[in-house]
């Protein structure tokens, strides 16, 4: 039997990869900051705490599976920030590189080892489509997703000679109630306050008639099974017609079209 390991397997995508993994017959490892208080868990996963932003926390975990031949990692845990650039706290822009990106190229540093002398694996990044068509008020956590995908897009030509695969998956706006969950920063008198909260809840607004978490997570797993790996796989948002939009027309009308859609104005007066 295979195992999978999943981060973040108690909500929206990573819930969805556990239960679409343990279906198709594989052991599931999933983790969370708290695994006494996972509210809905799902039969058969293996549940164990991990705080992908406490370094003791990844080093009990990691020593915790060094006995386990791991097949497949998921590297799904993450935060949802926005704010202006200006505005973003260094802390929390820290907190969030080392979650969405330092604690998974842990894991995955922790992982190949074993893959690579077996000859095998798959490893799974989840992205974002912010990280190919970045947004205002999103840009720490489009750095992010375009950082953990520059590692995984990269690191494939190291990894496909030892049998491993690497990829990512880049979810548009999925119905998992992240919202809710978005840090925000942006200061009641911020001369950004009103492009801000224009653009947040337009996002929110999408999210909350995103595609579904499953649909995400059988995407995820065609990512795992797929004879060949694909470097990215987007899903939701009109992810093939997006996609065809960016190769065929020039970035600046892109980008004209995307500031229109989102109502950004192309001038302010000085604030
Ligand atoms: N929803 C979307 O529209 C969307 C779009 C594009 C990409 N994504 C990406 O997809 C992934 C999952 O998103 P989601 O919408 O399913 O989010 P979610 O429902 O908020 O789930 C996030 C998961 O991450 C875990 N987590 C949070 N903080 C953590 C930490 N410090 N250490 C370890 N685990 C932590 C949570 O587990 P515990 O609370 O149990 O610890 C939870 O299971 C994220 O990487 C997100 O950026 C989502």
């Amino acid at each position: 039997m295979n195992t999978a390991l999943v981060t973040g397997a108690t909500s929206g995508i990573g819930q969805a990869v556990a239960e679409v993994l343990i279906a198709r017959g594989y052991r599931v490892i999933g983790t969370s900051r708290n695994t006494s208080s996972v509210a809905d868990p799902i039969p058969g996963v293996e549940y164990r705490d991990l705080d992908l932003t406490v370094p003791e926390s990844i080093k009990a975990f990691v020593d915790g599976i060094a006995d386990i031949e791991v097949d497949v990692l998921i590297n799904n845990a993450g935060e949802s920030q926005c704010g202006p650039l200006e505005e973003l706290p260094i802390e929390a822009v820290t907190r969030l590189f080392q979650l969405n990106v330092f604690g998974a190229i842990e894991l995955t540093q922790a992982v190949l080892p074993g893959m690579r002398e077996r000859g095998s694996g798959k490893i799974v990044m989840i992205g974002s489509m912010l990280a190919s068509f970045p947004l205002a008020y999103r840009s720490s956590y489009a750095a992010t997703k375009a950082a953990i995908k520059g590692f995984a897009t990269a690191a494939r030509y190291e990894l496909k000679p030892f049998g491993i695969d690497i990829t990512t998956v880049e979810p548009g706006s999925i119905a998992t109630g992240l919202s809710a969950r978005r840090t925000k920063y942006c200061g009641p008198h911020s001369p950004y306050l009103r492009d801000f909260t224009t653009v947040i809840s337009q996002l929110d607004a999408k999210e909350a008639v995103g595609i579904t978490a499953e649909r995400v997570a059988l995407t995820v797993l065609e990512a795992i099974e797929d004879k060949k790996t694909l470097p990215i796989y987007a899903v939701g948002s009109n992810a093939p017609a997006v996609f065809l939009a960016k190769r065929l027309l020039p970035r600046s009308v892109l980008e004209a079209f995307t500031a229109r859609a989102y109502g950004l104005p192309s001038k302010r007066a000085a604030h």
